[in-house]
Parts: C-alpha cells; structure tokens; sequence
C-alpha cells in the first residue's frame, strides 16, 4: 500500500524512497526540489523509466531454499554487498549542507560503490579523504582535454576504482521546470520562489552565508570558472565539446588503466561500439530523463545488450529504480548491477547523511525480501527464468 496519505515529517516515517520525495518536497525550496525532481521537456522518459518496469513479471519458484540470501556481486572490478551503487549527481550540498560527503559515507557503510561527479561540490581528494570504500569518478571530455586529462591523474592519484564517461549530455536538455522556478545560483527570484526561499528559511540561511555550491573540481580552470558563475546548463553548453566521438572514448581509454564504463547508452550498436573503444562496462542510462526526451526506458534497453554483448561487458542498469523488485528485474533481465540517482538524493534532502542510509535501507531490505519471495538465494543465480514480458 502506498503511504503518501499520511504526512512525512520523519525520515522513520518514510516506508519507501517515494516517501523519502514528499520529504525531499517538504524541506528544499520550489527551485531546488524541482531541479532534483524534473526531466525533459514533457517528461515522458522520466516517467517511463520507473513504469516501464511495470510491464515485466516476475515468476516465482516456490519452496526453494531462501534461509539465507547472498546479494553480493561483482562490478567495475569491485566485490560490493549488495547489487546497486550509487550514480554520479552533480551539486549535492544544493539537496543538503552534508553534501556528497553524507552521500559517500552512506555508500561505504552500506557496502557499495560512491560515484562523484565532476560536476560536484566535494572534490576528488576531499572524496578520496573520507572514503572507505570503493569509488567511481565521472568525467565528461572538455573541449580543453587538459582538464580532463587532469581529472583523470588526480583519479589515479587517489585510487579511484573506475571512471565513468557521460556521453549523452553534449548539451544540455530542456529542463522547463527550471524555466518556470528560474532555478539558478545566485537564485532569480520571483514572487513564488521567493516566498518558498522565505519558507524553507534553515535551506536558505545556510545557503547564504556558508554557499559552497562552486563545482569545485573544475573551478581550477579560470573559462571554467568564469561560467559556472552563469549557471550549470551554461557551464555544460560552452565547456563540454559536441564533437567527440567515440576516438575520443579509446583516447581516455588510453589515459586509464582500470575499469571505464559508458554512460548513457541505450542500443546494441552502442554497446558494441563502446567495448571496441575500450569500455569494460556500460551505463544503460537515459540520464534519469533529464536528456533526450522519449529515449527509451533502461530496463527495456537491457535484455538486448545482455543477449548480443553480456559475454564482452558489464551491464549497469541506471534509471527509474525506486524498489527493490526494479533492481530484481534488471538483473535477471541480464544487467550485472543497478545504480540510483534520485532514490538517494531524495534521501539526502529528506535527512542529510542519516536520511541517505535511510534510502539505502528500505531498498536493500525490498531486494532482500523480494529474492526470498522470488525463491532465489543468490542475486547471482537471477536470469532469464525468473522474470517475463507482462502479457
Ligand atoms: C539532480 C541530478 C543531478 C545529476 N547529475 C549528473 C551528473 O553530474 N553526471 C551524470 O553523469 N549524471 C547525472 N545525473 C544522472 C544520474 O547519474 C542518473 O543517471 C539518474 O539519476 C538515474 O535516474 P534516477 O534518478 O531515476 O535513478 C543527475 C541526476 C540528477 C537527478
């Protein structure tokens, strides 16, 4: 049964990550919570990324024995507790004064892999300096490669076990709640978002006098620098280069030696294209609906891929996860592993540190509990038998 009828002003209150959001609601300003929350344009692959997993069944076999679950697995050359990990988000300390620092935290306590973003409010080494556990980085390539090439020596430097390449944002998308909250930083105010900076007063006092949303991993470079001060969209318009292709992808092949994945594909001639450039894994991602309107759904990008390509790369499932059985699905549809984005950054807003742990709680106890239902006692042994088309 769904809980959004009863009010959510305790993260113990919140019995799923869809509670973890009406909280997420309750505490960030209009602007800020509606960034966190939109997708593009009509916000249809937003949508579809959660219900698409709807249209998949899962079949049990009964009386097998689920005395005890191993959810461990293997992925990007990690052994992680349970089979999810968390998705690079940019400007964490914007969702909470904690930051990514509460968000690496949680991810280390609950066995699992922490991706920062290069467009982050935590650097690498303040990331590295904290973590105790494994870590991804996410670059994008700037049409100035030393920057990238940058990254990527600071990476080695601090042990990051893989890097991600985002490959679906040469520009930006058309995020139109953006336009309407003229959400930004410093924020343009309108009569609205005003009264709700007014309203969500401990947000907007924290925020003004101790600020610290610079993207602080690229504020070395002064053109960086100079426009992010105009706005991110701005920023990913003028520094991330619309001509790379996929030399570009063996070239930072070439620049790291562990574990690349892609992100953000979502065919097999993609994939296929991404382990001949050098990628061990891929990203089936949509970008959470925030790219490409009407790209398809990652669950329904996976069986393919798994089919033509499983043997040569890892397949991580990135985008509408919002339960356990989602996570189920993925995997014996053939990914290897899922990862989240705003199933945690809803925890983030709703408690900071403890609210994240809470996000990763509920939706490890669904994976546990839906495997024992499922009759399945190793998320390894997941595979096609267990799941169907729904008819
Ligand atoms: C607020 C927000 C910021 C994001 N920032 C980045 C980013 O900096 N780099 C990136 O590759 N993906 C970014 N993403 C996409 C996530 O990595 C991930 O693909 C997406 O959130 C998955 O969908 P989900 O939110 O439904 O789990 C962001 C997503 C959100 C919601």
């Amino acid at each position: 049964m769904r809980t959004r009828k009863i009010k959510k002003w305790r993260l113990a209150d919140c019995n799923n990550i869809t509670d973890l959001r009406d909280l997420a609601k309750r505490n960030l300003p209009w602007p800020v919570f509606n960034y966190l929350d939109g997708g593009a344009d009509d916000e249809i692959s937003l949508a579809r990324n959660t219900e698409a997993f709807n249209d998949y069944e899962l079949l049990p076999t009964q009386l097998s024995d689920v005395s005890s679950i191993d959810m461990s697995t293997t992925v990007l050359g990690q052994n992680i507790d349970w089979p999810v990990f968390l998705a690079p988000t940019g400007a964490s300390r914007l969702f909470h004064h904690e930051s990514e620092q509460a968000v690496v935290r949680a991810a280390h306590k609950f066995g699992t892999i922490y991706s920062l973003s290069t467009l982050g409010t935590t650097t690498i080494e303040d990331v590295a300096a904290i973590s105790t556990g494994p870590k991804m980085y996410q670059v994008y390539i700037f049409k100035d490669r030393s920057i990238t090439r940058d990254f990527v020596e600071r990476c080695k430097q601090h042990k990051y076990a893989a890097l991600c390449l985002t490959v679906d944002t040469p520009i930006a998308g058309n995020r139109e709640r953006d336009l309407v909250t003229e959400f930004g930083w410093p924020p343009k105010l309108n009569v609205r978002s005003a009264l709700s900076y007014a309203w969500h007063f401990p947000w907007t006092i924290r925020a003004v006098l101790k600020p610290g949303f610079d993207l602080v991993n690229v504020t070395s470079s002064a053109a960086a620098s100079r426009e992010i001060n105009e706005g991110v969209m701005a920023f990913v318009n003028s520094q991330f280069d619309r001509s790379i292709s996929w030399k570009d992808v063996e070239w930072l092949a070439s620049q790291w030696d562990g574990p690349l994945v892609v992100k953000g594909i979502q065919t097999v001639g993609d994939a296929r294209k991404a382990v001949a450039a050098g990628a061990t894994a891929v990203m089936l991602s949509n970008h959470g609906g925030r790219q490409l309107e009407t790209a398809p759904a990652p669950v329904d990008c996976i069986a393919p891929i798994a089919d033509a390509l499983g043997d040569q790369l890892e397949i991580i499932c990135d985008g509408g996860i919002r339960r356990g059985t989602h996570v189920i699905k993925a995997l014996a549809l053939g990914a290897t592993a899922c990862s989240i984005g705003r199933g945690y950054l809803f925890g983030l807003a709703a408690g900071g540190q403890r609210g994240v742990e809470r996000a990763l709680t509920l939706l490890r106890a669904e994976v546990e509990r839906g495997m024992a239902l499922l009759g399945c006692n190793s998320v390894q042994k997941l595979a096609a038998g267990y799941v169907r088309v729904r008819r």
